[in-house]
């Protein structure tokens, strides 16, 4: 028998990267938020020995690059059992997209793969697979809405933001995070050597307290301090009110600074979906997916539609706060066609 369980998205609600790290990775603050578009991952554990992936996207690796290959190994030698696992992905969310989806292909797997050999992980053992693999994968062992700090890995669950509607627009552009990281790097750099400035150290300093900034902002815009104006009024509930504060707080995706000039066609969408009338819209991590929240479906709808006038690939879905996160986990409901 095998176990499928369904892998669900991310989006970043703002996004702020720190200084550069001795281990090379960067400091950052962001706050993901889990959607309800999904791929769906399938694991059966046979006897004999070695792991498959099976995708019948080309773009996905079936050797031990594939973060799935990675985490599968990993709890196998953990576990120290042996066994073939057969992991097959069935692919609806973009590679390189921004959304999470390879990270969380590996935490399905990880999931799945516990059922399928009867034998739970402890807690901590699952996160530190999980945040050895990568920065992304710890947040799909939480889901809902989650704070992100460290390099990405160390996360929190935060009282989960009521469910949005929202619209993810993905343009077929993969773009790759280590250069978007480079990238930021080199803008970085410019901007110091335009102020002529030698000391490395305040500039490092000038980052934390951007993303320590970044982190207050979100805690009084999440405890409803930011701005008397977010008070649930006449007219309008609690999930329209907190959107509105959340343009108010002015958290953006540092990544926006980078890849925009890159990919110009990603700005355009960026542009459409505020002109389609959603309340927030974002790149998504380092793209290329950017998503847009909205006050009711039927606005997310026509914003669909727009979109997909002008040959961009888009969809309609949901936020998804963490229980029901993790009830759909196992289940087979009808998440990812939200308003069909
Ligand atoms: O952890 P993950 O495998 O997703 O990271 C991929 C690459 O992205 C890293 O090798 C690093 O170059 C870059 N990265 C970074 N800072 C982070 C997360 C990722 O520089 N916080």
């Amino acid at each position: 028998m095998a176990t499928s369980v369904r892998s669900f998205a991310k989006i970043n609600l703002g996004l702020k990267i720190g200084p550069l790290r001795e281990d090379g990775f960067h400091e950052l603050r962001t706050i993901y938020q889990t959607v309800a578009l999904s791929d769906q991952v399938r694991v059966d554990v046979s006897k004999g020995l070695g792991l498959e992936i099976a995708c019948k996207d080309p773009r996905v690796p079936d050797d031990e690059s594939n973060t799935c290959w990675r985490v599968a190994d990993r709890i196998l030698r953990s576990l120290k059992v042996r066994g073939k696992v057969r992991i097959s992905i069935e692919k609806r969310l973009p590679v390189q997209g921004g959304l999470g989806s390879a990270s969380s292909n590996a935490v399905a797997t990880m999931l799945a793969l516990e059922k399928e050999l009867k034998q739970p992980l402890a807690a901590d053992e699952r996160l530190r697979i999980a945040s050895e693999v990568g920065s992304d994968l710890p947040l799909f062992l939480v889901g809902g809405t989650v704070l992100g700090t460290g390099r990405g890995e160390q996360v929190y669950p935060l009282e989960d933001l009521p469910s949005f509607h929202c619209v993810i627009a993905t343009p077929e552009v993969g773009v790759s995070t280590p250069a978007a990281f480079a990238d930021w790097d080199k803008r970085c750099a410019a901007i110091l050597a335009d102020r002529k400035l030698s000391d490395v150290k305040l500039t490092d300093k000038e980052s934390l307290d951007r993303i320590n900034m970044f982190s207050r902002t979100i805690y009084e815009w999440l405890n409803g301090s930011f701005t008397p104006t977010g008070v649930p009024g006449k007219g309008r509930d609690r999930a329209e009110a907190l959107l509105l504060d959340l343009v108010r707080t002015g958290i953006e995706n540092d990544f926006e600074s980078v890849v925009f000039p890159k990919y110009p066609a990603i700005r355009e969408v960026k542009r459409a979906l505020e002109r389609s009338g959603a309340k927030y819209v974002s790149l998504s991590g380092s793209g290329s997916a950017v998503f847009g929240l909205f006050a009711d479906q039927e606005s997310a709808n026509q914003a669909v539609k727009k979109l997909e006038q002008n040959d961009i690939p888009a969809q309609a879905t949901v936020t998804l706060p963490r229980e029901r996160y993790w009830n759909e986990l196992f289940g087979a409901g009808r998440l990812n066609v939200i308003g069909a």
